[in-house]
């Protein structure tokens, strides 16, 4: 699927076929997480895949919505601060904006693999640590639950208008 396909084929998944996801297929997406930029190309990241459905339902411990249980894949993106570039000037952490770069080159390369994903932030950061014995330093950023939709409907997109989002010479 061409770039401009995925981006308007993407769309939050809440609802997954039981089929498993192929671990070549998981492997690919990960790789275009590892092609993402990031800021001094530090790319202060790390996925913790779970496919195994008794880690998948431990996990629900730290998202409490049952859809997230009908995904077969479950991939947590985790940014390392201690390795995240920090702005000198106001000492900005950049390790938020290399993180989401690169799970959105997930989430895109899923759709054109005929996959769905939904990010998922709304959930409990210290209990999905220490379930996952993360370092002091390195912080689940989001999950991403992953697999096949059991729609063939792409959501229609409720966006702002391009108007109203552009300023062209001005602000
Ligand atoms: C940073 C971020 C955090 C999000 N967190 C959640 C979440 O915790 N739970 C959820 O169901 N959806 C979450 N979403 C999905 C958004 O609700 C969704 O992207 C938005 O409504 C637009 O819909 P679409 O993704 O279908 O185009 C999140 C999206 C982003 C980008």
């Amino acid at each position: 699927m061409e770039l401009k396909a995925c981006i308007e084929n993407r769309f939050s998944l809440r609802e997954y076929q039981p089929k498993a996801v192929e671990k070549e297929t998981i492997i690919q997406l990960i790789e275009a997480a590892r092609m993402a930029p990031s800021a001094c190309n530090l790319q202060p990241w790390c996925f913790v895949v779970l496919t195994d459905p008794q880690q998948i339902a431990a996990l629900g411990a730290c998202y409490k919505r049952e859809w997230i249980q009908s995904a077969p894949a479950v991939i947590v993106a985790c940014g390392d601060h201690s390795v995240s570039w920090k702005r000198r000037a106001d000492s900005k952490d950049h390790c938020d904006i290399d993180l989401a770069i690169a799970i959105e080159h997930i989430c895109l390369t899923a759709t054109g693999l005929g996959l769905g994903t939904c990010w998922v932030c709304n959930f409990d950061v210290a209990k999905c640590k220490a379930f996952l014995h993360l370092p002091d330093s390195v912080e689940p950023i989001a999950l991403i639950p992953v697999g096949y939709p059991t729609t063939t409907e792409v959501a229609v997109k409720n966006r702002k208008p391009l108007e109203e989002i552009i300023r062209w010479n001005s602000f």
